[in-house]
């Protein structure tokens, strides 16, 4: 009997331990901090997305973040991949969701699950299908009800999947937090009313799908209760929420920036972002999430644009290859480890500030027996001694110093203490590191080039023809960043437009890369930026008499993701094209043009490495005033 008993007792221990892995955390907020379970905390997050990494790296990069100092990690979810065709689901690999979150419940980190489903990201169109634009009477992100019933399926969507792995906090899971839209503040007075209408309508959807944890909404200062509003910037230590209940949340610290084609490559120095993180725990902020921890790469077609460029390295923290970049990473460590040394304090109650002469602040956590301090110099140039608590302490220029016990200081952000390791990138230093640190650098197998050849103009049996030029995005629904525009004109030889076989052709393009042929052969290029797409050539070209081809290739370079109505910003050859001579012109722009989506090695899969095409030739001898050709070479390592 007693021995039945003691099995029995075992028995219950057991299941006690296995629920004890999934026990509901209880997560809520009051006016100074997130709450978990009762106990208020001071939590630094770092924003690592999914898909801009592999699944295998994605445990060494939590685990390097964890090493970090971080707490939470941050991600948006990215409605395209998973709904490349409307009603058909991918959570696959890179797309697996689910996996990610549970890869950072497995090292003891938190999520926070930036929902959107608009999520500007510098991904291609924002995160949103390009299918969505094709619904008939869809307006994006205003009081629209196809757009609603869209945005309220997709994010039930992803709630369901969360819940139905239960990865939510309430259901033992790491989310302990959500964001409905993004920014939409900063751009919502363009939307009027009915702007207002939609954001109430999307805090309301978001909080009936009953996650349990808290919701945010970033950038937008009216955010409705029980949502917190919450800032994004360089700096948020002047921000305040729009209720006294509500806690003082950053969740977009920009590390460094994106890098766009053209663009200069961005640089934060690790003493800046170090200042604004402890002025923002300085003053009330207890949640501050890096954007980017990690940035990475942006795979396949997902790069937004215009010139948004591939790498997404973001001067983050860890680089896009998923090495620690020093000495950012180290020192931010080191000022997390400080911050968390100052918890019991922040946590027990307000600051209260203290002038310590002109641009110069203390702010004190003091309650009972625990006290934290932080001083701050927010002088960009002159160093400073002030006197606090009767003690003198030196505060380097833009600084600021960390107390944990108000007396002793254990970090300044502008003095980097952590070890400085520099890295060197070698090419293919893969393989073996002798124990004297020596490389032993293999070959590298390099196949020999070959080549395919891709026509200019229209090749494909499904060209559409038609009056009149047709923009570029509702025509090939981004199949492809190519479409082909062709139409052909006859010469007499006496045409008011021409001035002995010569002619001043004029290309206007709303973006974002052009290329124009006469009778097959090149005669130019353009291109637009960041800043803006639009290409206006004009150049003068040789017609023969008889029959002439002009074939223009337009190609998009990452669809725009920010900004009112982004989703309506055109691209391709909208016109006018026109043909102008000493005695008149010929305007084309409603001529008969013949349109191609995509280019025939698309078709083919010639950027597919793993699919072999007998287009394919291999060759040293390339061929010459070929404009278009596809070049492959594979290399072992
Ligand atoms: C923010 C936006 C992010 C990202 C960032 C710049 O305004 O919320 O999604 O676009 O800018 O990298």
């Amino acid at each position: 009997m007693a021995a039945t008993a003691l099995l029995l007792s075992a028995a219950a221990v057991v299941l006690l331990c296995l629920a004890g892995g999934s026990r509901a955390t209880n997560v809520t907020y009051d006016h100074r901090a997130l709450v978990i379970d009762g106990v208020r905390r001071v939590l630094v997050s770092g924003s690592i997305h999914y898909p801009r990494s592999t699944p295998d790296m994605w445990p060494g990069l939590i685990q390097k973040a964890k090493d970090g100092g971080l707490d939470v990690i941050e991600t948006y979810v990215f409605w395209d991949i998973h709904e490349p065709v409307r009603g058909q689901y991918d959570f696959e690999g890179r797309k697996d969701l689910a996996a990610f979150v549970k890869a950072v419940a497995d090292a003891g980190l938190y999520v926070h699950l930036r929902i959107g489903p608009y999520v500007c990201a510098e991904w291609n169109y924002g995160g949103f299908p390009l299918w969505l634009h094709f619904i008939p009477g869809v307006k994006f992100r205003t009081d629209n009800e196809p757009f609603k019933a869209e945005m309220q399926r997709f994010t039930a969507k992803v709630v369901d999947t969360m819940k139905g792995a239960g990865l939510y906090a309430s259901q033992g899971g790491p989310i302990i937090l959500s964001q409905i839209e993004n920014e939409y503040g900063n751009i919502d007075s363009a939307y009027g009313a009915a702007g207002k209408a939609y954001m109430r309508w999307a805090a309301g959807m978001a909080v009936s799908l009953d996650t349990g944890v808290p919701w945010v909404m970033c950038q937008q200062a009216d955010a409705p209760d029980p949502l917190i509003n919450t800032c994004n910037g360089f700096y948020c230590d002047g921000f305040t929420p729009n209720s006294a209940a509500k806690p003082k949340m950053w969740t977009e610290n920009w590390s460094g920036w994106f890098l766009s084609f053209g663009g200069a490559v961005p640089y934060r120095p690790a003493e800046d972002l170090a200042f604004a993180v402890a002025r923002f725990y300085q003053r009330g902020g207890t949640f501050q999430n890096y954007y980017m921890y990690h940035g990475g790469t942006n795979l396949d077609r997902s790069a937004g644009g215009p010139f948004i460029a591939t790498s997404y390295d973001y001067d983050a923290p860890i680089d896009e290859y998923g090495l620690v970049r020093q000495p950012k990473w180290g020192h931010l460590r080191d000022v997390h480890k400080a911050i968390k040394l100052c918890e019991p304090a922040l946590i027990a109650t307000d600051p209260s500030y203290i002038s310590l002469g002109q641009n110069a602040e203390a702010a004190v956590y003091k309650a009972g027996s625990v006290c934290a301090a932080f001083l701050a110099n927010i002088d960009g140039q002159s160093d400073k001694t002030v006197t606090f608590n009767g003690k003198m302490y030196k505060l380097p220029a833009w600084s600021v110093s960390i107390l944990p016990d108000c007396k002793n200081v254990v970090l300044n952000t502008a003095q980097i203490n952590s070890q400085v390791t520099s890295s060197e990138m070698r090419y293919l230093e893969s393989s073996t590191v002798a124990s004297d640190g020596s490389f032993t650098t293999p070959e590298l197998a390099v196949s020999g080039w070959s080549y395919a050849i891709e026509p200019v103009g229209i090749t494909k049996d499904n060209a559409l023809t038609k009056a009149g030029l047709m923009e570029q995005i509702n025509t090939t629904a981004d199949a492809s960043d190519f479409l082909w525009y062709s139409t052909s004109i006859t010469v007499k030889g006496d045409e008011p437009y021409l001035n002995g076989s010569q002619s001043n052709l004029l290309v206007s393009s709303l973006g974002h890369v052009l290329q124009v042929y006469v009778n097959g052969k090149i005669a130019g290029s353009a291109q637009g930026s960041a800043s803006s797409s639009l290409i206006s050539w004009q150049k003068s070209i040789t017609l023969v008499p008889g029959k002439n081809k002009i074939d223009l290739l337009s190609a998009t370079v990452g669809l725009s993701n920010y900004g009112a109505f982004f989703d309506l910003v055109g691209a391709g050859i909208t016109g006018p094209v026109k043909l102008s001579g000493p005695n008149g012109a010929l305007d084309l722009s409603s001529a008969q043009w013949t349109y191609q989506i995509g280019l025939r090695g698309e078709d083919l899969h010639l950027y597919d490495p793993s699919e072999a095409s007998p287009e394919w030739v291999s060759s040293n001898a390339y061929p010459i005033n070929q404009p278009l050709i596809w070049y492959k070479v594979s290399m072992i390592i």
